[in-house]
């Protein structure tokens, strides 16, 4: 036998599981990613964001932002990785200036207060403000090296938004609903620059080796239905129908998750994304039979089962994995198994280790 040289084609070990059950095609067990999956949970995280001095000069260092993507990867056997980096770089590149408080989150200097702030918005640059972004989906595709798809990522326009006119997180979304209420003009302006920039962002991350995209509707959730549909559901709805997926072996899917999206599941299914994905306030069986096998359905476990023991995380995965297979008559194809919304930094290790393993094993075929 002689030694594999370097010069030889790579075995072809990749799992495609993700993406074969994204376009609902058979795989021998149910496949499994984590929102924020890369996060302070992690002790190594927090070792390699120390090494950086902050979490936006770890976002912004490619080199630093694929070395914590791959963390969650190393200590558990997931099927995909998900770029690490935030949804708030697409303002920032807009000029708003974000930065972070240690305790209070994400914060805006320069938040949009007028119809003239909206005015002088641009799409970035994505070559150039968003460079970082790009590169580390690179550096993350080559240091993948196949095994799994890699992820990328952009907020909503609504929630972008939210956090561009609040100029940072809210608990009643008064500004931006007062907004939206007062100027409707100005706030459709605002989500069509917006939704182009999301469109440049995710097309950008394509093109640099993301294999599937998703978008984080994270506060459309907080808006009446007449104001849902309005304002976040259209411009879903127009980054579907426009945005660029690549085509053949290169076909990347899009992903609609939103917390608090329940009501609107039939029009999510139909809007022309690949898949929706929805919080644990709706039974995973019921979503899977109001979608009705037109896409593959995201989800669905409370974040918060990772508190209990082991032995409750794999019941409530066996129960999250039954109803799904329940509702989507009787077949558990085209299930992709995340939370209802991301891990937290008081969650340990070996919980998210029970509830990884427990996908695969309950689900294998
Ligand atoms: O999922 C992943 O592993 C990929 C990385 C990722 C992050 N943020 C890393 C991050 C993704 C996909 C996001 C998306 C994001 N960012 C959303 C949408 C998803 C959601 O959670 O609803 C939103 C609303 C944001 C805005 C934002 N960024 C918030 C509210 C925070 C938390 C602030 C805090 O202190 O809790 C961030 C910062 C952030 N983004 C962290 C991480 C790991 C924590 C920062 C740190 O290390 O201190």
């Amino acid at each position: 036998m002689t030694a594999p040289d370097s010069t030889s084609p790579r075995p072809r070990t990749g799992n495609d599981r993700f993406l074969r059950a994204l376009r609902r095609e058979p795989v021998d067990r149910t496949p499994v990613w984590l929102m924020r999956q890369a996060g302070r949970y992690l002790p190594e995280y927090r070792a390699t964001r120390a090494q950086a001095g902050s979490f936006l000069a770890l976002a912004k260092n490619p080199e630093l932002a694929c070395e914590v993507t791959l963390q969650p990867l190393r200590r558990f056997p997931l099927d995909a990785a998900i770029l690490f980096s935030d949804i708030l770089t697409v303002p920032d590149a807009m000029g708003l200036g974000l930065y972070f408080v240690e305790g209070e989150g994400p914060k805006f200097e320069r938040p949009l207060r007028n119809a003239a702030d909206i005015d002088r918005l641009a799409v970035p640059d994505m070559g150039s403000d968003l460079r970082y972004v790009m590169d580390a989906v690179g550096t993350i595709r080559r240091e993948l090296d196949g095994s799994v798809p890699l992820i990328g990522f952009s907020g909503s326009p609504w929630t972008l938004a939210c956090y561009m006119v609040e100029g940072g997180g809210s608990k009643d979304f008064s500004k931006v609903k007062a907004l939206a209420l007062n100027d409707p003009r100005a706030m459709h302006k605002l989500l069509d620059v917006v939704t182009d920039a999301v469109i440049a962002y995710l097309d950008a991350q394509r093109v640099s080796g993301a294999q599937a995209m998703q978008v984080f509707d994270t506060w459309g959730g907080v808006l009446s239905p007449r104001m849902y549909r309005e304002f976040s559901l259209r411009y879903l709805q127009r980054i579907a129908a426009e945005l660029p997926r690549g085509d053949g072996e290169t076909h990347a899917p899009l992903i609609l998750f939103g917390k608090g999206n329940d009501p609107y599941l039939e029009e999510l299914a139909t809007c022309g994304a690949e898949a929706v994905g929805v919080d644990w306030t709706v039974e995973l069986g019921e979503a899977a039979r109001r979608i009705g096998g037109r896409v593959a359905v995201q989800g669905n476990l409370d974040p918060a089962t990772l508190y209990a023991e082991p032995e409750a995380i794999r019941r409530e995965v066996g129960h999250a994995l039954d109803s799904y297979r329940d509702g989507n008559g009787g077949s558990r194809e085209g299930h992709i198994f995340n939370l209802g919304h991301g891990l937290s930094p008081d969650m340990q290790p070996d919980h998210v280790a029970a509830l990884v393993d427990a996908v695969h094993e309950l689900s294998a075929r």
